[in-house]
């Protein structure tokens, strides 16, 4: 499974590039609202920081507002830009039209597999589930990204899952299992990702054990 991060913050994404396990960003309004700069200065900047898809969100709700401000915010770096759509028939109807212009797509704000299916047949390059939200509510969430990949699978959709709204390294993992293409992961939880409590034992007991072949000498 591919992972993203899900992040506007500079820093945040230029850490995780050089992890070098993370493939890809995407961003939305209120991650971009929360570092307080324009949304194509921001958008400019990070693609100079990864080199994968970047979802840009457009915030008009109507489709030629839509075609607009998606057209602008690919112009930024046609090699990196995803245009985030909303899961509305606005959006379902941009993503077949930048489908046709060769530009690619993420359809956001998907909660359902119906909706889903409706990404997949608009020809969207992404569809975002997302689970947090959907487990905030207490629905159950993984059930869905099960129930996506089903669906891709019997249709052989090319549409791929950008699993969103991961809360902890859990989502991760039972995203991983239920065959999710992708992930998209806040900073704080993919920096989890790595830890085990088992790990770091270990390492103190090598870290140990080096030191006293060490004190031999050469
Ligand atoms: C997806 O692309 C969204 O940016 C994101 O995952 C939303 O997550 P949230 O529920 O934490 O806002």
């Amino acid at each position: 499974m591919i992972l993203f991060i899900d992040t506007a913050n500079l820093k945040e994404i230029e850490d995780a590039a050089d992890w070098g396990y993370v493939k890809g960003c995407t961003t939305n309004p209120s991650l971009i609202a929360k570092e307080g700069l324009k949304q194509k200065d921001v958008i400019a900047k990070i693609t100079t920081l990864i080199d994968g898809p970047i979802s840009a969100e457009v915030t008009a709700e109507d489709y030629e507002g839509m075609i607009e401000q998606g057209k602008e915010l690919f112009a930024i770096d046609p090699k990196h830009i995803v245009i985030k759509l909303p899961m509305t028939n606005a959006g379902l109807k941009a993503a077949k039209t930048f489908k046709e212009l060769g530009i690619p797509t993420n359809v956001t704000l998907c909660f359902s597999a119906a909706q889903a299916l409706l990404a997949m047949e608009a020809g969207a390059t992404y569809v975002s589930p997302f689970l947090g939200r959907l487990d905030d509510n207490g629905w159950e969430a993984i059930k869905l990204i099960e129930d996506i990949v089903t669906m891709k699978m019997n249709y052989g959709y090319d549409t791929k899952i950008i699993a969103a709204s991961i809360r902890n390294t859990e989502h991760v993992q039972q995203c991983a299992l239920a065959g999710s293409d992708i992930a998209t992961i806040p900073y704080g939880v993919l920096k989890k990702l790595i830890k085990h409590p088992l790990t770091d034992d270990g390492l103190e007991q090598f870290r140990v054990a080096a030191a006293k072949t060490a004190a031999l000498g050469k």
